[in-house]
């Protein structure tokens, strides 16, 4: 039978929650989360405008959970981009090492924009955004937090292990879901905090080398888990900067501005399944969509 779900919002503390619609017309046999990994600059915007909804649509998504890190010229994000993502149908933007690129709290005068936006949580910043972000789907609660990886990073966060048992122990018993985004350069670190989180989290999915690995699966202990997300953005380029300028950089070691790609666009990510009654995932797949 269809059934319409009426969302409430979970209580606000230093952490953001929202209503989702449930997936239109759809049977509650699972519930569906899309997770796209980098959005890279303007061409990307532009096409997960286009085809964001449709794609929500025909596969029955639930919710639309996104890396944004590179939405706004490759490096970081702000409102206009938020705004774009939003009417776009994403539902929840993750940040990443790019987030203090862009000094986007300074023009944020409407709050609610900002609620969509998690902010890695093992970073101390000044940006007022929260580090934890909920929604509730047909009565199922879902909540999201991004860890930066330490390996050949340049921002100093802190253990992403020891901050993912804490979250844990804060928020763990108050959502259905728990999905962790692992930041980071390092595909062991990534792999570790995989093994780590398996059995407590309910999902977890690299992000940031932008290359989709092809590694989905359902650890031992229940976990879905995949190394990398893969990105959003222009594929004939290098990881979504434009080919000659990067090649450039490469070979006369000089640090000139690397333009966004525009061909070949690509949206890339996994796609997840969860049992409505018992909350564990049942399948998690790599998502490709093409232009
Ligand atoms: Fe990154
Ligand atoms: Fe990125």
């Amino acid at each position: 039978m269809v059934q319409a779900f009426l969302l409430k919002e979970t209580s606000f503390l230093d952490k953001f929650s929202f209503p989702v619609p449930y997936a239109a017309g759809k049977m509650q046999k699972s519930l569906r989360i899309l997770y796209l990994g980098d959005i890279v600059g303007k061409p990307a915007r532009k096409f997960l405008g286009e085809r964001l909804p449709h794609i929500r649509e025909v596969n029955n998504i639930d919710l639309v959970i996104a890396n944004g890190e590179n939405a706004t010229s490759g490096a970081g994000i702000n409102l206009k981009s938020i705004r774009e993502l939003k009417a776009a149908r994403v539902d929840i933007i993750t940040l990443g090492d790019h987030v203090l690129d862009r000094d986007f709290c300074t023009e944020a005068d409407e709050v609610q924009d900002l609620g969509k936006v998690c902010m890695p949580c093992n970073l101390e910043s000044k940006i007022n955004c929260p580090k934890f972000v909920t929604c509730e789907i047909g009565g199922i609660k879902v909540g999201v937090c991004i860890v930066l990886g330490r390996q050949f990073m340049k921002l100093q966060a802190s253990c992403p292990f020891k901050k993912f048992d804490e979250m844990f122990a804060k928020y763990g018993n108050s959502v259905d879901i728990f999905t962790v985004e692992i930041h980071a350069e390092v595909t062991s670190e990534k792999i570790a905090c995989g093994w780590y989180a398996d059995g407590k989290a309910s999902l977890i999915v690299g992000s940031h080398t932008h290359v989709q690995t092809a590694d989905d699966c359902i650890l031992p202990h229940g976990t879905a888990y995949i190394t990398d997300l893969g990105m959003c953005g222009a594929h004939r380029s290098v990881i979504g900067r434009d080919i000659s300028s990067v090649l450039e950089s490469f070979i006369n070691g000089t640090r000139c501005k690397l333009a966004i790609a525009e061909e070949d666009l690509r949206l890339n990510g996994c796609i997840v399944d969860f049992d409505p009654t018992t909350k564990h995932p049942k399948k998690i797949s790599r998502f490709v969509h093409l232009a």
